[in-house]
């Protein structure tokens, strides 16, 4: 079955990447969860999109700029004006500990923000606190940057990794040659222009951001691996009805 994977938590419906949208997606019971993982100054390991702070955050300027105790300060909830809440930037460990708090026993997609910022020693922490203990969910890395992917795949070979991209046919090929790679995660647009592909493709298609019923339904119908959409319970609510 086709997992419902929530797109930086419930980001149609509350201020992505907050603690309140990867709860609003546990209670829609979403199969998985994604989010962005970057690394403030002091390196510590924090979810957030941008790799600046003015559209979702108070704050200004590069996101690696300021300290983990900086960026605590500032708001990421209120500029979402359909559910204005005050909402810290939150840790990945903070997030790690929710899911385990809530029983989370879905997936969780851990996308490595490293295309325009190459964080150093990212991919190294990011395994080092997955590793810490056990978790009550199944977690897989993914990133825009191919070299993040192959930096992960060099110390930890337990876990999925899937190569994220636009439309293009190198990054398409690239993911198709290499074997560490078990899935892609392109633009739904991708999945649209590649119809007669999709039922013989040998590696999990995982698309972003599908967000009409109509692409949805397509997925669905194709057995796809995975959505990544910014309306699980919306998404959930279309593939029921398909197996009516
Ligand atoms: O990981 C899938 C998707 O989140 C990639 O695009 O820009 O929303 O991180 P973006
Ligand atoms: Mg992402």
């Amino acid at each position: 079955m086709t997992k419902v994977i929530a797109h930086r938590g419930s980001k149609g419906t509350h201020p992505e990447n907050t603690l309140a949208a990867f709860k609003e997606a546990i209670r829609v019971g979403s199969d998985g969860i994604e989010l962005d993982v970057q690394l403030s100054k002091d390196g510590q390991l924090i979810i957030i999109h941008d790799e600046t702070l003015d559209r979702t955050t108070n704050g200004h300027g590069a996101v690696g700029a300021l300290t983990l105790a900086e960026l605590k300060q500032l708001d990421a909830g209120s500029w979402f004006t359909k559910n204005p809440i005050f909402q810290e930037i939150p840790t990945l460990e903070e997030v790690l500990m929710l899911l385990k708090e809530e029983n989370f026993s879905g997936l969780l997609n851990i996308e490595i923000k490293t295309d325009q910022v190459h964080y150093e020693g990212i991919e190294s922490k990011l395994v080092q606190l997955l590793q810490s203990q056990p978790w009550t969910f199944d977690y897989m890395y993914s990133s825009f940057y191919f070299k993040s992917l192959e930096k992960v795949w060099e110390i930890e070979k337990n876990q999925k990794i899937a190569s994220v991209f636009r439309l293009s046919e190198k990054d398409e090929q690239r993911a198709l040659q290499t074997a560490f790679i078990a899935g892609i995660h392109p633009k739904i647009d991708w999945v649209l222009e590649h119809i007669e592909d999709l039922a013989d493709f040998p590696k999990a298609i995982r698309p972003w951001t599908v967000n009409e019923e109509e692409k949805m339904a397509l997925c669905f119908a194709y057995h796809l691996a995975g959505i990544h959409t910014d309306f699980p319970e919306l998404a959930m609510q279309v593939r029921e009805s398909m197996q009516k």
